[in-house]
């Protein structure tokens, strides 16, 4: 059965790394792309680029610029969408978000035990990573399905990383929120199922990619040397890796896979050196 209602893809972090090349991936192959990303001044012109490209691939970029954590300017993307949403039914299309990806890193890198309090872990760094990095997935999904915007062969994604069962020094607050966030994932998959609303959730687990992300964490050097030995590719894994998989699973045929971590970076999870 052929699927001829407009597709969207609401991706948050859609202005660099895994979601930029998710969101002008899926743009190409016709979804239009709502994008979320908190970025400021000197990143407001690669923002400006990664619009181009959308549109430049005969799609729409609808993005907005705030904290998707934030709970206020959460339900005030989603009144912006609906409103979108409603404009294509006026002219008589059925929209619906085909695709969620949660591509959102923002997270304290540092350790627990400190000698100076202030370079350790505290309560608000720990709560705010939390939040941003697992916690805001259950809120929209949350939203999303509570205003009809799922519909059958709906696609949630998580990207989790290997760091989820694994102790690197400065990771420690970000792996406890891949933890998290790969629970909410499987709590969320069998309660998609359960409701019976067509929709699948699952994790992406990324192999170590160049993103700014990645070079913000401070081992991120010997982060690559290791991984450019171990990945049995002998290459890392990168964005458009992520965006090619996210683009096939999100395709027919798929909506059994669900609750899963799904790896995509060549063989590296599974090779120990
Ligand atoms: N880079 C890697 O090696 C790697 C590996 C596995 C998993 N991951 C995960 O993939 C996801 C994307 O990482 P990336 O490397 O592409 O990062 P990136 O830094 O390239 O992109 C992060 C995106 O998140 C957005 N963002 C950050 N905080 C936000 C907030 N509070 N509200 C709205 N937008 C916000 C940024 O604007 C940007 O668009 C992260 O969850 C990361 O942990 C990364």
């Amino acid at each position: 059965m052929t699927d001829d209602r407009e597709r969207w893809a609401l991706i948050l972090g859609a202005s660099s790394g895994m979601g930029e090349a998710t969101s002008i991936t899926l743009a190409k192959a016709g979804y239009k792309i709502a994008g979320i990303h908190l970025d400021f001044r000197a990143a407001l012109a690669h923002v400006d680029e990664v619009k181009g490209a959308i549109e430049a691939a005969g799609s729409e970029a609808l993005f907005i610029n705030m904290n998707a954590a934030d709970d206020e300017k959460r339900a005030a993307a989603l009144v912006t969408l609906r409103e979108r949403f409603d404009r294509s039914r006026a002219e008589g299309r059925e929209p619906y978000v085909r695709v969620v990806m949660h591509s959102l890193a923002f997270g304290s890198l540092v350790p627990f035990l400190t000698d100076d309090p202030k370079g350790g872990v505290d309560r608000k760094k720990m709560e705010m990573t939390q939040d941003v990095m697992a916690n805001s997935l259950v809120y929209w999904v949350q939203d999303l399905w509570r205003g009809g915007f799922l519909g059958q062969g709906s696609k949630i994604y998580a990207m989790t990383s290997e760091g989820s069962t694994r102790v690197v020094p400065s990771y420690g607050v970000v792996s406890s929120a891949k933890a998290a966030l790969e629970s909410h994932i499987r709590q969320l998959a069998m309660e998609l199922a359960r409701n019976n609303t067509g929709a699948t959730a699952n994790c992406i687990r990324a192999g170590v990619t160049v993103t700014p992300a990645l070079l913000k964490i401070p081992e991120s050097q010997t982060m690559i040397d290791i991984t450019m030995k171990r990945n049995p590719t002998g290459r890392m894994t990168t964005p458009q890796d992520v965006a090619n998989a996210i683009l096939a699973l999100s395709g027919d045929g798929t909506e059994f896979i669900n609750g899963d971590i799904i790896s995509v970076d060549g063989g590296e999870y599974i090779t120990g050196s």
